[in-house]
């Protein structure tokens, strides 16, 4: 299969969360299962490009949105999977890769038409066009309108991936113009340009030849109200067509046999490493290291989302009373970050606070917790209590999305389970499954039980991309 992948975020060239992980890491599984995957991505000024060596693919393209015109380029990077940037610094020079600047749709935008350009400069002809997020949400619609009988995309499909239902794109409808799309605006849902807005998510769900979200549950979840943020009507419709595949893990990056950020390898057969690396850890957090203190992490954007404003009413007790230490690497909203700030100051030599982004502690805080705590108010896949699994973190869990679908409840009667997992998003249930695993934890026997379960769980994506692929099949009507 020809495949472009389209995305706003690929690691290591661009990331906030998840989305960049996933990015990088399908396109280059599938590539090694024989497709000829392209991926591409805007090139923002904080990329680092420093160890490809770009070459320039299309030396010249104006792109047009309504009556803008940018001065762009296409740069190819060889990578594994080979990555294309699309070099536009009037839209992507801002530093940093999401902005509320006013043009934020014409920053994606270009992103869809440039991708239509790669294809007719380069003479790719893919046989899938691989949208991610609202940010290429628009490019299965752009090729219904306008390249049914373009002979480089007359047997294209369209796949759109949904990371994340609540990030929608959605914008005044004043933007139609800049779409390119206003001679064909009967092709917009009626409903909404009339009531004043242009959803590119939304146009996704309607155009794309199929649909995916990145878990099962989370496929479920959003077809109802609680989780469908106004767009649950859309996929209900299309409910046959709308599938769930959770995201995999790339083990290249995330093992901890082999993980570059930290200093003391280890496996499951051998622990060792891991009770060196949460010294390192604590150590250089400048948290008093004392064996057989359980310590609790949390990497994360600070958003509402993560549920983790939950924590203000429980944590201060719990720390009190059961002397664990915590450990915090995110930034994201004040609210959160204060809290976080005050815990710290509260609790010196119990909590750290480290507000900010950083790949490197991301994975000595995998590799040097012992728990790792994720009470999510919804979680459409969720990479971190994967990476917990492999790394012997033991995940406490809201039951929610791709939550409930990687980790299962502990059952000390029975020895199976690979972590903790609540059902009510409230105080009480993150209480329950900490103090569920705090408890587990005093026993020794009974913990490296937990911990050897999780770590002999497989998300690969050469599991996963099967999946993609059996999606792409299905499409192209090939079995
Ligand atoms: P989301 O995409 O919703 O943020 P995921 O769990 O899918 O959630 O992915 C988060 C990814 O971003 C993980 O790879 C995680 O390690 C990384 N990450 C999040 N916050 C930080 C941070 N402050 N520093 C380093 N890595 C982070
Ligand atoms: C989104 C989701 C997260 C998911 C990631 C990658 O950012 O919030 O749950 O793991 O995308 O698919």
């Amino acid at each position: 299969m020809k495949v472009l992948f389209v995305a706003s975020e690929v690691t290591p060239y661009a990331k906030t969360g998840g989305l960049a992980d996933v990015s990088a890491a399908l396109p280059r599984h599938l590539g090694r299962a024989g497709h000829d995957v392209r991926v591409l991505m805007p090139l923002y000024d904080r990329t680092d490009t420093s160890r490809l060596h770009l070459e320039t693919v299309v030396p010249e393209l104006e792109l047009r949105l309504g009556r803008h015109r940018y001065a762009a380029k296409i740069f190819r990077g060889a990578s594994d999977p080979e990555i294309h940037f699309l070099h536009c610094p009037a839209l992507y020079s801002r530093g940093a890769i999401y902005t509320h600047d006013d043009d934020e749709h014409r920053r994606f935008l270009a992103l869809s038409y440039g991708a239509i350009a790669l294809c007719q400069r380069t003479g790719f002809a893919p046989d899938i066009v691989h949208a991610n997020d609202w940010h290429a949400a628009l490019l299965p619609m752009i090729l219904k309108a306008f390249h049914t009988r373009d002979p480089l995309f007359a047997t294209t499909r369209s796949v759109l991936t949904i990371h994340n239902l609540n990030y929608q794109g959605s914008f005044s409808s004043h933007i139609l113009p800049d779409t390119n799309l206003a001679g064909v605006s009967h092709l917009f849902h009626q409903d909404q340009l009339r009531a004043g807005r242009v959803n590119f998510l939304l146009h996704g769900l309607l155009y794309a030849d199929a649909v995916n979200a990145v878990s099962p549950t989370y496929a479920r979840e959003i077809q109802g109200p609680d989780h469908g943020v106004g767009l649950d009507p859309f996929l209900r419709a299309r409910s046959s067509t709308v599938v769930g595949i959770l995201n995999g893990v790339d083990y290249e990056e995330w093992s901890p046999e082999r993980d570059r950020h930290i200093p003391h390898p280890y496996s499951r057969d051998d622990l060792t490493g891991k009770e060196l690396n949460k010294e390192a850890l604590c150590t250089g957090l400048g948290l008093p290291y004392v064996k057989g203190i359980p310590l609790v992490g949390i990497v994360s954007r600070l958003v509402r989302q993560k549920g983790l404003d939950l924590l203000e009413a429980v944590m201060p007790d719990l720390l009190r009373r059961n002397g664990f230490q915590f450990v915090v690497l995110g930034s994201g909203e004040k609210g959160l970050e204060d809290l976080f700030f005050r815990m710290q100051r509260a609790f010196p030599r119990q909590v750290c606070f480290y507000r900010g982004f950083s790949e490197p502690l991301a994975h000595l805080i995998e590799a040097g917790a012992d728990m790792f705590l994720m009470p999510s108010r919804y979680e459409p896949c969720g990479l971190n209590q994967l990476y917990s699994l492999r790394y012997g973190t033991v995940p406490i869990v809201h039951r929610t999305g791709g939550l409930a679908d990687s980790v299962t409840q502990f059952d000390p009667r029975t020895g199976e389970g690979t972590g903790f997992s609540f059902e009510q998003h409230d105080a009480a249930g993150v209480r329950w499954g900490l103090e569920a695993a705090l408890r587990t934890y005093r026993d020794a026997a009974t913990w490296r039980r937990v911990v050897e379960n999780g770590m002999a769980q497989d998300f690969s994506w050469e599991k996963q991309r099967k999946l993609y692929e059996l999606l792409y099949n299905r499409l192209q009507n090939r079995q």
